[in-house]
């Protein structure tokens, strides 16, 4: 077997970052396509360039054509335009929502056999667009978010207890909006129960950065949102499912009962292995959590509705 190919839609801040790490990390060959004629290829050179100093051993191509991306294994769809003023957030979902269907279009039809992890905003809704067009089986279509708010919280906990941030395991579920559910009952460091190292009222102030964590970092940078910790938990994504390590994490999921939702993409924790989504587990949830859980999922649904699909 040769090398995985991974194709990698939208190469600004959050597509760019993913080829790096991807490549960095030798999962495979990485295609990057961008609408923008020139700029895919020169990032791609660019990190070419870098393998002899770091020592990878793959190829990174940028085009703006997909013949290249035929073939993968992978495709992490980063493509979408931000709000910009004057635009309404419908206007958004109808923009980012022609976008991915487009490109879904095209990918899957070069690459029927890929996994697709959508990563464009609002993230649970664009996956829907994702798994409609492709018509893929859902096992082969998620949302990248849950990664990346669960580890918002861990770095937020870390800092505030001064602990090495590996030791804090928890888990984000739900849409990927203000009204995520962080599982205060299911996060613990090395085993011992956050609760038991914080005031209940330091754990409200982090559940709530963690919340608009996304919001936090747009506000500093002010001309984009954040995309290092974003691009590594797609990559993760695609690493659990290229290495078939059966990681037990949160992704964004097409739901058919479980949690007591259909019909909608949503934030729930899964297996991620060779065949990507392999198992959605059902956990137990506080009576707090599951009303949480509740207004996320009506959140998410109501976005879905303003598709129109
Ligand atoms: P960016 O603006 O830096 O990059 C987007 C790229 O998409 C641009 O280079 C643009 O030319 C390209 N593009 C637009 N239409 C295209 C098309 N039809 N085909 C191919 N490429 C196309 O934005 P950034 O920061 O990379 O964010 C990308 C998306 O990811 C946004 O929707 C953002 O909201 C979302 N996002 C989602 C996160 C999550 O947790 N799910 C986290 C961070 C960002
Ligand atoms: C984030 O959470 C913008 O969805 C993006 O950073």
């Amino acid at each position: 077997m040769g090398r995985a190919k991974i194709t990698v839609v939208g190469a600004g801040n959050v597509g760019a970052t993913c080829a790096h790490w991807a490549a960095a990390r030798e999962l495979g060959d990485v295609v990057l396509v961008d609408i923008i004629e020139g700029m895919p290829q020169g990032k791609a050179l660019d990190l070419m360039q870098a393998r002899p100093i770091f020592g990878f051993n793959v190829e990174v191509v940028g085009t703006n054509d997909y013949e290249a991306s035929r073939g993968s294994q992978i495709v992490i769809i980063t493509a979408g335009i931000a709000r910009k003023p004057g635009m309404s957030r419908e206007d958004l979902i109808n923009t980012n929502k022609n976008i991915v269907a487009g490109v879904t279009r095209e990918v899957a039809a070069r690459s029927p056999r890929a996994v697709l992890i959508i990563v464009s905003n609002p993230l649970d809704a664009m996956s829907y667009v994702a798994l409609k067009v492709s018509g893929f089986p859902k096992k082969r279509v998620m949302g990248m978010a849950g990664i990346l708010d669960t580890a918002r919280f861990r770095c937020f906990i870390a800092m505030e207890l001064k602990v090495a941030v590996e030791e804090i395991q928890s888990m984000v579920l739900g849409g990927h909006g203000d009204e995520m559910v962080p599982l205060v009952s299911y996060t613990n460091i090395s085993g011992v129960p956050l609760r038991a190292r914080l005031s209940k009222k330091r754990v409200e102030a982090l559940v709530e950065r963690t919340r608009k964590g996304g919001g936090e970092i747009v506000s500093l940078l002010k001309t984009g949102s954040a995309f290092y910790a974003p691009a590594a938990a797609a990559v993760q994504m695609a690493e659990a499912i290229i290495k078939d390590q059966k990681r037990l994490v949160p992704v964004s999921a097409y739901l058919e009962g479980e949690y007591g939702l259909k019909d909608i993409f949503f934030g729930v924790p899964v297996i991620l292995g060779a065949g990507g989504i392999e198992k959605i587990l059902e956990v137990k949830l506080t009576p707090e959590e599951q009303v949480m859980l509740e207004r996320s999922a009506a959140a998410v649904a109501r976005t879905r509705d303003a598709l129109g699909m």
